[in-house]
Formats: structure tokens, sequence, C-alpha cells
């Protein structure tokens, strides 16, 4: 028998719990090209802001022992290329669509989903609150990110969900003290789920020069670096959130997956591992349905939160 890996997300129903996470997969597009896109739960797409946006100056990439330090600063295509040219084709793979946007107000935010909705551009709206290369790192002692602040993220949801009847997911930063405290701003603002986490910020220098490895001087740090840190994330906001939770960090393999869905995700993202590995999100799919099917569990939703203490 077959394992059930089908899923609701906040709304969003997936063939199984593995989408990839934001700047990570384009587009889709490229990737279609190594497999087939349309056989994981969803895509997400790089982050969309009203107008295309070239981005920081390079270097903006560094690589670190276990992660990837990035500050490329919300490069992207911008909302009417996305509509125009990047949605058909993802549409016609057949594939969910989690639209993943970032704006510079709360009415921007609405605007974008209003938008998005409107031209059945997406099926769920994630919301980027936690972008962390979006300021000067030179003049500011560290960017203030919409989701270090609560009563931010309250409004920001808020503008968002009276804007659009997709499902809202809230995209959450781990640079806080307590990630219960915007977790919970988020659910009681209406989100339909919360993705965790967003990027560590870090920096590098090189001792050579002296002089900051990214052009920014700050960036954000992923991959299996972070791992341990965004699995104790979604475990305390698991606690105290009635809404699903889209766990992501680090995740490289099936058994990392396993773990964030055991701490009490009911979804998961997979990042930074797409670039060794292009098709390390569908091999993860397979090997949640392996393992499943090697413990007699029947359907998914039986392994979520089911750490055993
Ligand atoms: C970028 C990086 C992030 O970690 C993020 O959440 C959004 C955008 C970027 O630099 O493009």
């Amino acid at each position: 028998m077959t394992a059930n890996l089908e899923i609701n997300l906040g709304g969003l129903r997936m063939k199984n719990p593995v989408t990839v996470a934001s700047g990570t997969f384009g587009y889709g597009q490229e990737y279609n090209e190594y497999f087939d896109i349309s056989r994981l739960g969803a895509v997400t797409t790089k982050s969309l802001s009203l107008k295309p946006r070239a981005g920081n100056r390079p270097p903006r990439l560094v690589e670190t022992p276990a992660g990837l330090l990035n500050s490329i600063g919300l490069q992207n295509v911008g909302l009417d290329e996305y509509l125009n040219i990047k949605v058909p084709f993802l549409r016609a793979k057949n594939v969910p669509i989690i639209a993943n946007v970032y704006g510079h107000s709360p009415e921007e935010y609405a605007e974008m989903a209003m938008r998005i909705e409107e031209a059945q551009g997406a099926d769920a709206i994630e919301v980027n609150l936690s972008c962390p290369n979006v300021h000067d790192a030179k003049t500011a002692s560290g960017p203030t990110l919409v989701a270090q602040v609560p009563e931010s993220v309250r409004d920001y949801t808020q503008a968002v969900k009276s804007a659009t009847k997709l499902p809202v997911f809230i995209k959450l930063s781990p640079n806080v003290v307590d990630i219960r405290e915007p977790a919970l701003a988020a659910q009681e603002a209406g989100a339909d789920a919360v993705s965790l986490i967003n990027t560590l910020i870090g920096m590098a220098i090189d001792p050579e020069t002296r002089r900051p490895r990214l052009t920014n001087v700050v960036g954000g740090l992923s991959g299996p670096a972070i791992r341990p840190v965004a699995l104790k994330m979604v475990w305390d906001a698991s606690k105290v959130l009635d809404i699903p939770i889209i766990g992501m960090g680090g995740i490289c393999e099936p058994d990392d997956a396993i773990q964030f869905l055991l701490a009490g995700a009911t979804a998961v993202a997979v990042g930074s591992m797409s670039f060794r590995q292009p098709d390390a999100a569908l091999i993860i799919a397979e090997g949640i349905g392996a393992y499943l099917e090697r413990h007699d569990i029947t359907d998914v939703a039986e392994l979520v939160g089911a750490m055993e203490l």
C-alpha cells in the first residue's frame, strides 16, 4: 500500500508536503530541465516586487563551511513580467504556485496580492517580511526587518489578508529573541500558515584585503549550518500555533525533512541544496514516501509534531 502524502496547507492542496524555498528555484523553468517540477507539492517563486529589481552589486554570494551567505538584494523580474511570462509556464506544468512577494508598505503588499489573485498568478501568497538584504549595511547598525516587530507583522498580515482570498503564508525571520511572538502575531492577524525560517544574518571578511566578502557587507546564511536553529524554531512555534508551519533551513535529504515534520511542520521547503543537486526537492519528496512505507505509516499527517520526548 502506498502512503498518503497529500496535505492541505492552510487551504492550499499539495500532492506531497515538499516545496522549494523562495529565491533558490527562480520561477521553476531552469530546474524543469533537470526533473519534472510538477512532481513537487508546490513551486515557490523568487520574491517578487512591483517593479523589476537588479539586486545588490556583486560579490553577493559567499560559501561558508556548511552554508551559503547571500546578499542578492531581491533581484527579480517584477510583477508584470512574472504574470505575463513566468506564470504561463508554471500553469502549463499544472503545479501549485506559491508566489513570494516583497513590498515597501502594507499597501504595496496588498496591491501585489490583489493583482496576483486577479491574474490567477498563484494559488497562495508567501509574504516575505524578513529579507535581510534591502538596507545599506554600511550606514545602519543592521537591518530592522518587519518580521522582528510583532505589531508590524500584524499590520502587514492584515493588509494582505484583506486584499486576497488566496491562502496567505507569512515568512518570518530567525533573527529574533523569541520566534513565538511574531508567529502568534501572524496567526492573530489571520495568516493561513507561517514559513520558518528565513536566513540568519551574518558576514564574512577577507583578511588579505580587510574588506567584506559581500559588497553589502552583511547577508543571509542558509544551508545545513542553520538546520538545528530552524528545527528548534519550528518546534517552538508549533507548540503555540494552530495554523500550519512550512519548515525550512538546511534541508538536504529526506531524513532532514522528516525531522521538520516531527518537530511540527506540515510542509517543508528545500532551499540551498537545490544549487548542489537540482532535483534534491524531488528526491526528498520521494524519500518521505519511502520512510512512511518503511515505518508502516499510512498518512504523512501522522508524522506532524510526532517527536517523542
Ligand atoms: C533576499 C534574501 C532573503 O533571505 C530574502 O528573504 C529575500 C530576498 C535577497 O537578497 O534577494
